[in-house]
């Protein structure tokens, strides 16, 4: 373990072994208990590897958590806002004693650290999160986090590093700590100011940069979290292509980019400390704590869980011994008279007009296919946003039907890839009932259980082929609501649309046309576990669409089909 004493940003921790050490270490592994990270210790052990959290050497102890809980400091004395713990099972910790070594693997099982166990204990997660996150309302991400995602145990200690963990996306834009310093260094940066975000960068924020960048005479980083962010954040892929194109918008040689591997907690005004002290480490030397910084949003009750300037406060109050200085900043607005941005309170409301779109008015414009104003967003930056989340109309779907044998669903179903592939436009794949039971389920018989894996089958495919952009046609028998509601689950998460139609020709019509003459078959007893028969069919409680086949034809079926899709905003009729 080596102290480098950069120009700017205090000492730094590298917990990196040489490459013939870490060769040792890893053949000593072999005999150690291994624990496979998680997510979120994977971006907490490499912020700790380069010394992004220094001067922590490792997972916090019991007496240093106790601590940073109470009064944000370590035992030391040193301010640390923020609990970095490693959390195992039960099972794990059970084999685990005080001076072990623990070796922590990625989810490929490569070892890339070793932990010296100095404690293990049962933290109060209910007392971690009101003194961490001021509440201990589930709303709360970090909370939610704690009550259901973290493991029973801690384990602290020391840990020496063999390997960072593996990215291959982005490479040119992941500096650590020494890198940004040294680049600092040797490009005359003496004043940097630090730009946290963890959102696609419009106006506002780029408006926010550069006034910030003339108050602090320093040049820019921008510097986004890619680590892990809030639930149901812009997918950082994307985030990283807008932040690119943002990039030109700056004076050239004034502005840096480069990506940070943090796990967010939302902690709002600790979180913004914390933010402050990594910054610090990576070489800056300003901070800007905007509105609302590291907000986790509303709370269980409908109101703000942190006030939008309580970030700006703490910060503030600890000033003095943090090593960085933030720059703080109302809320920006556009300002229509002036035609530019300005923080709210330089705005005399009386006499101008102030203009902002939130976040949910943005997705639903997206969603809706809208128009962003040129005020709002930067051209480039919303036509990558459009990519990613395309209007209802390029957005993959699944059509779901299900009914009884013989109801109709894969003559409709046909019809309807047919007249899809005629519009042209999206690709269109049918998973019939029969023929996924002949390519894809060839083994499985007609028992609840084995019905359920095929129905199973057939959504993890069309939730494939949705995600993708593509139409799903889906027209198996599907007997069981909650498998159903499974397949509905499995689509929707794949980022596009789920439209369940009933193909609700009566028992008695099916057995009447009984084209496959199964019916005749089940009757006579020759095959059973028939639907309808001898097998139940829970009939579905709010499907998208109800067709009974009895009185129409095949083409007026797949017409209320189509209007269907085009009601949804899936297709444009025109
Ligand atoms: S955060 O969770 O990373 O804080 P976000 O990416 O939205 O969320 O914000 C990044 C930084 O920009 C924070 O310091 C935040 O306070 C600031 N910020 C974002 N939008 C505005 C705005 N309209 N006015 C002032 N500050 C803002
Ligand atoms: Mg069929």
């Amino acid at each position: 373990m080596t102290q480098l004493i950069p120009p700017h940003g205090g000492a730094l921790k590298d917990l990196r072994l040489a490459a013939e050490a870490a060769q040792a270490a890893r053949q000593a592994a072999v005999e150690y208990p291994s624990w496979d990270l998680t997510a979120r210790q994977l971006c907490d052990l490499e912020l700790l590897a380069v010394g992004g959290f220094s001067p922590l050497d490792g997972f916090l102890g019991q007496a240093d958590y106790q601590r940073v809980l109470a009064d944000m400091r370590l035992e030391d004395g040193t301010l640390w806002p923020m609990p970095v713990t490693l959390d195992v099972s039960e099972r794990f910790a059970e084999g685990i004693a005080v001076g072990d070594h623990v070796a922590l693997r990625d989810p490929e099982g490569v070892v890339l650290a070793i932990l010296h166990v100095t404690d293990h204990w049962r933290p109060d997660f209910d007392a971690e999160a009101r003194a961490v996150f001021g509440t201990d309302d589930p709303a709360h991400p970090g909370v939610a986090y704690l009550k259901e995602q973290s493991h029973p145990v801690y384990l602290g200690g020391p840990i020496e590093v063999l390997d960072l963990p593996a990215h291959y996306d982005f490479p040119h834009l992941r500096m650590t700590p020494a890198e940004l310093r040294e680049r600092f260094q040797r490009s005359g940066w003496r004043r940097v100011v630090a730009f946290q975000t963890r959102n696609p960068m419009h106006r506002a924020h780029v408006e926010l940069t550069f006034l910030a960048a003339r108050q602090a005479e320093a040049n820019l980083l921008i510097h986004p979290v890619v680590g892990m962010t809030k639930p149901g954040d812009v997918d950082h892929y994307s985030r990283v292509r807008c932040y690119e194109h943002v990039l030109k918008k700056y004076p050239e040689q004034t502005t840096a980019l480069s990506l940070l591997p943090l796990a967010m907690r939302m902690g709002g005004p600790r979180e913004a400390l914390w933010h402050a002290i990594i910054r610090r480490n990576y070489g800056c030397t300003h901070f800007i704590v905007g509105r609302d910084h590291a907000g986790p949003g509303k709370g269980s009750d409908g109101e703000d869980i942190y006030g939008p300037y309580e970030a700006q406060e703490l910060v503030e109050r600890y000033g003095d011994e943090i090593g960085i200085r933030m720059v703080p900043f109302r809320m920006m607005v556009y300002v229509e008279e002036r035609a530019e941005y300005a923080p709210i309170d330089e705005v005399d409301e009386t006499r101008e007009t102030v203009m902002n779109i939130s976040g949910t008015e943005f997705r639903r414009r997206m969603r809706e296919g809208l128009e962003i104003p040129d005020w709002f967003g930067y051209p480039e930056v919303v036509a990558e946003l459009r990519n990613t989340f395309p209007p209802r109309a390029r957005q993959g779907v699944t059509l779901f039907f299900t009914g009884l044998s013989g109801s109709g669903k894969s003559t409709i179903a046909n019809a309807v890839m047919v007249k899809l592939l005629e519009r042209g436009g999206r690709p269109v794949t049918l998973l019939d009932g029969d023929l996924v039971r002949k390519h894809l389920s060839s083994e499985l018989g007609f028992s609840r259980e084995h019905r359920d894996l095929n129905i199973q089958r057939i959504g993890f495919v069309a939730a494939e082929i949705t995600r993708n952009g593509g139409v799903a046609i889906c027209a198996p028998i599907a007997p069981y609501r909650r498998t159903r509601r499974q397949v509905r689950d499995m689509v929707e998460s794949a980022n596009g649309g789920f439209i369940e139609i009933h193909v609700a020709t009566p028992l008695e019509e099916c057995e009447r046309r009984d084209r496959k003459g199964l019916y005749a078959k089940a009757r006579a007893g020759q095959i059973s576990g028939f639907t309808g028969i001898d097998d139940p069919y829970e009939v579905p409680e709010a499907p998208g669409l109800t067709i009974d086949t009895t009185d129409c034809t095949p083409e007026e079926a797949a017409q209320q089909v189509l209007l269907k899709l085009e009601s949804r905003g899936f297709i444009a009729l025109d």
